[in-house]
Order: C-alpha cells, then sequence, then structure tokens
C-alpha cells in the first residue's frame, strides 16, 4: 500500500518536472525585496508599481517583487546599509540620505541650484546625473535611475514665514543631510536632523516646530494634520534614487539586468508623473484641508536666496564651483 502511495507521488512529481514552464517558475522564483519609507498611495508607491510589473512581465515571473512600504524595512538610512550587506534587493530613498554614503549625490541637495522641474529633470538625465550614479558601485551599490519628490516647502506651527527672520530659533526638522543642515543654520533657524518616521509624532508632540518637504509628501503624509501653515519656499529640488544591492545585481543575467534598469527608469517616470499632478492639485488640497498657505512673491523669495548664499561657500569646499556653476547655468 505504502510502495503504491509513493510510486503515485513519484509519477506526479515526474509529471509536473516535464511541464517545462511550470518547473521553471516553481524552482527558480526569487523573492526581490523592495523598500521605501512612504505609504503605497504616494509617488514611492506609484514608482515602485511601476518598477515591479516591469520586473515581474520583464522576467516572465522569475522575479517575485515584495513592497516594504512606510519605513517596513527601518529608516532610509537602514535601507541602504541593508541594501550593502545584501539583506535588502532594492530601495527607493530621497538623496537626503544618500549623501552620506555618496557624498558627490549632495549636489542635487544644494538650495536654489535647479530653477524649475524641467531644469533639474535635465541635468540629472544627462551627463552630469550619470556620473553621479556611477559613484555608487563602489559601495556595493547600483544606482539605477533618479526619481522624484518635487521641491521642497517649509510648513510649521508657530507662525507664518515670509522672510528668513521669520525662521530665528524655529526647530526645524530636516533630513540627516549635512548641505540642508548648513542652509537652514545660515537662514537662521534651529535645524533637527531626524528620520522620517520619528517626524510626525515629534510634530504632535512640538518637540520640533516644523518640518520641510514638497507637496507629493505633505499631501500623502497629511501633513495638514499637524502643522498649520504651509510656505511656498521650493528652496530645494528633491530627488530620490532606484537603487539594487551590488551583489544581487552582479547575480543577474545581461539580460535581467536590462530589465531592472529599463524598469527603474518606468518607476522613476511614474514618479514624476506623480508629482506633475501633486504640484497641479496638492495646493488647493491643502486649503480646502485647512492650511494657511503663504505664496511668497519674487522678491521674498529672492531674499531666501540672497540669504542662503553664506552656504555655498561651504559647499564650494565639497563641491567645485564649476561644477555647481554648470549646474546652475544648464539648459
Ligand atoms: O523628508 C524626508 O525624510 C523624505 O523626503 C521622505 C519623506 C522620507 C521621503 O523620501
Amino acid at each position: 500500500m505504502k510502495s503504491s502511495i509513493w510510486r503515485s507521488v513519484q509519477a506526479l512529481l515526474f509529471a509536473c518536472a516535464t511541464i517545462p514552464g511550470w518547473t521553471l517558475a516553481a524552482q527558480a522564483q526569487q523573492e526581490v525585496k523592495l523598500a521605501y519609507c512612504f505609504p503605497e498611495a504616494s509617488h514611492y508607491g506609484a514608482g515602485a508599481g511601476a518598477w515591479t510589473a516591469a520586473i515581474e512581465e520583464g522576467t516572465n515571473g522569475k522575479f517575485k517583487v515584495r513592497h516594504f512600504s512606510s519605513c517596513a524595512l527601518g529608516g532610509e538610512r537602514d535601507t541602504v546599509e541593508g541594501l550593502q550587506f545584501g539583506t535588502i534587493e532594492a530601495i527607493m530613498v530621497s538623496t537626503g540620505t544618500l549623501s552620506n554614503f555618496v557624498p558627490e549625490v549632495g549636489l542635487t541637495d544644494i538650495p536654489f541650484l535647479f530653477r524649475d522641474l524641467a531644469h533639474a529633470r535635465g541635468v540629472l538625465d544627462g551627463p552630469i546625473g550619470d556620473e553621479i550614479l556611477g559613484k555608487f558601485d563602489e559601495r556595493g551599490i547600483v544606482a539605477l535611475a533618479w526619481g522624484e519628490q518635487g521641491f521642497r516647502h517649509i510648513t510649521n506651527n508657530t507662525r507664518a514665514i515670509n522672510e528668513p527672520a521669520d525662521l530665528a530659533g524655529l526647530k526645524l526638522r530636516t533630513m540627516e543631510n549635512p548641505v540642508h543642515i548648513k542652509a537652514f543654520e545660515v537662514l537662521g533657524a534651529a535645524p533637527t536632523a531626524m528620520s522620517w518616521h520619528e517626524v510626525i509624532s515629534a510634530l504632535e508632540q512640538g518637540t520640533i516646530d516644523g518640518q520641510e518637504n514638497p507637496l507629493s509628501v505633505i499631501v500623502s503624509a497629511n501633513i495638514d494634520a499637524v502643522q498649520k501653515y504651509l510656505t511656498l519656499s521650493g528652496h530645494v529640488y528633491s530627488p530620490t534614487m532606484l537603487l539594487v544591492s551590488k551583489p544581487f545585481y552582479d547575480g543577474l543575467t545581461d539580460e535581467e539586468k536590462a530589465v531592472f534598469k529599463d524598469g527603474a527608469l518606468a518607476g522613476a517616470a511614474a514618479m514624476r508623473g506623480f508629482v506633475d499632478d501633486a504640484e497641479k492639485t496638492g495646493l488647493a488640497t491643502l486649503k480646502e484641508r485647512g492650511m494657511q498657505v503663504n505664496e511668497l512673491s519674487a522678491e521674498q523669495r529672492a531674499a531666501f536666496q540672497t540669504s542662503v548664499q553664506a552656504a555655498y561657500e561651504e559647499y564650494y569646499k565639497t563641491y567645485p564651483k564649476e561644477l555647481i556653476d554648470r549646474v546652475i547655468e544648464s539648459e
């Protein structure tokens, strides 16, 4: 009896093993952990969705991408380390965090460097952007594409911000990013570097007065629930990067590498599409939700730009002046 059951099991296993598609999928399906620090209903989710679809379809299901949204695998810095250790295969992360790993990326975090989205996208998709992507290899990371969040604006609970003097002493959360911290120091605020997953509770508890992020983030994270004033300072462009672990990437075939790369470009395009929508509709949404919005005049904005110039002397020590000027002068 026992042996006839065993023979049936063997026959079934043999039958399955001779169906080529089935065997391939069952034996070789590999999970790709994709981590990001934001909810799925956001620009990150849009990018992750497009990247996932491209990978799963382009490899006929050999790779199954599992999303870990909202910092489920730790803060942005933790996920970059996870990539280096090879415990996470793919991440989407803001450049704010990345300059701690690849200092060259901090160039993109310099305030008032980019005029508008088209300028920023043009530079990052061109030779300067490619050069920065290439710096990641030696850190155990493969940088595939530039995603986007938009231009960052200031929110706070203390007062409307119309001029740099209004920032005096304001406990403003920044990313753990030396370029941003320097900018807010020279503007007179009290910058407080903090990982994103601690920000909402810190705002609720009043341990910080404000934060700064693009409309895509302010709307998706419901920052209006914990912040009263929004100033459209647009003080810095905020790119993201779509990255994979180098040990994982090195194990892929050339065709699979191309699928991951093209998929990352599709993910980046989806993020940019989301940001375009947020730029069009985000402001009205936040006003409806009761935020007091300060739209700066050209002169008021110029006052912030002038005040922050003092930080440029510091930036030139890390990023050559010629390079910064080249970015500013790019079409
Ligand atoms: O402010 C930040 O830390 C980032 O902009 C965020 C919200 C985590 C998205 O990358």
